[in-house]
């Protein structure tokens, strides 16, 4: 695989480039291969111990679109513009406890590891939960977890900007009764599952209405 060689200033004007784009062009639509790029990306995401704790749902039927514009202050608009639009969520307790199933699977199946070298990850795993961090209680865990899927959002983000692809992240959500919906109506088994964030994809309708603001870098990085 060859060393990435993008220049740093494409690099910062897609930084640049990128605002949380309120308002779609509904007639611009991202094909297959580009919301595969996107979703790629947050797919090569680091997470902690490498556990992926997140899933991600592409809602694209117009009437699940409309069941959550109630739930979802912060979104209506995108809903009904963007050309992609994904429930970012992530996996809660019984999921990513040191001992769920689901970790167990992760070692076996997808790292493949040797039953020696499974016991000892088993173990750090086990002490970086109930020592390091102290995640003793399921919305602790969760919150962990939710850290690592927001690393897969920024990566979606920063990807599309770097190829012309406009997005939001959305957070404007009822989350209580985000997740009831999800129950209810989108088969998401909400026992496993937590609404993180909401993230909208497409081409920008307008320009961004203000200048990006930011406080200077001076102020936000201290060199000791
Ligand atoms: C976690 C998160 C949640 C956000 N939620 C919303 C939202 O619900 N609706 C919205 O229009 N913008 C939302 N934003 C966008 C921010 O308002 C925006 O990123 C910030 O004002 C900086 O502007 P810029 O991204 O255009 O540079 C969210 C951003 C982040 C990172």
């Amino acid at each position: 695989m060859s060393i990435p060689n993008l220049s740093q200033s494409d690099i910062i004007d897609a930084f640049k480039y990128r605002h949380a784009t309120k308002e779609f062009d509904s007639t611009k639509k991202l094909s297959d291969e580009q919301i595969n790029f996107i979703l790629t990306t947050a797919n090569l995401s680091p997470s902690s111990f490498g556990f992926e704790p997140w899933h991600f749902v592409v809602i694209q039927d117009p009437a699940l679109r409309e069941l959550l514009k109630p739930v979802a202050w912060g979104a209506p608009l995108k809903l009904d513009t963007a050309s992609h639009f994904i429930l970012g969520l992530t996996m809660k307790a019984p999921m990513t406890k040191w001992d769920a199933p689901y970790i167990n699977y992760m070692m076996d199946e997808i790292k493949q590891f040797p039953p020696d070298v499974k016991e000892m990850y088993t173990k750090f795993y086990r002490e970086f939960q109930e020592r390091d961090f102290a995640l003793d209680t399921d919305k602790k865990l969760f919150d962990w977890a939710a850290k690592q899927t927001y690393i897969a959002l920024g990566n979606m983000l920063t990807a599309a900007a770097l190829v012309g692809i406009d997005s939001c992240p959305i957070e404007g959500f009822h989350q209580k009764n985000a997740e009831k919906l999800l129950q209810e109506k989108f088969d998401i088994d909400t026992s496993k599952y937590g609404l993180s964030f909401m993230v909208a994809f497409g081409y920008r309708k307008a320009a961004p209405p203000h200048p990006k603001t930011r406080r200077p870098l001076t102020e936000i990085v201290s060199w000791k």
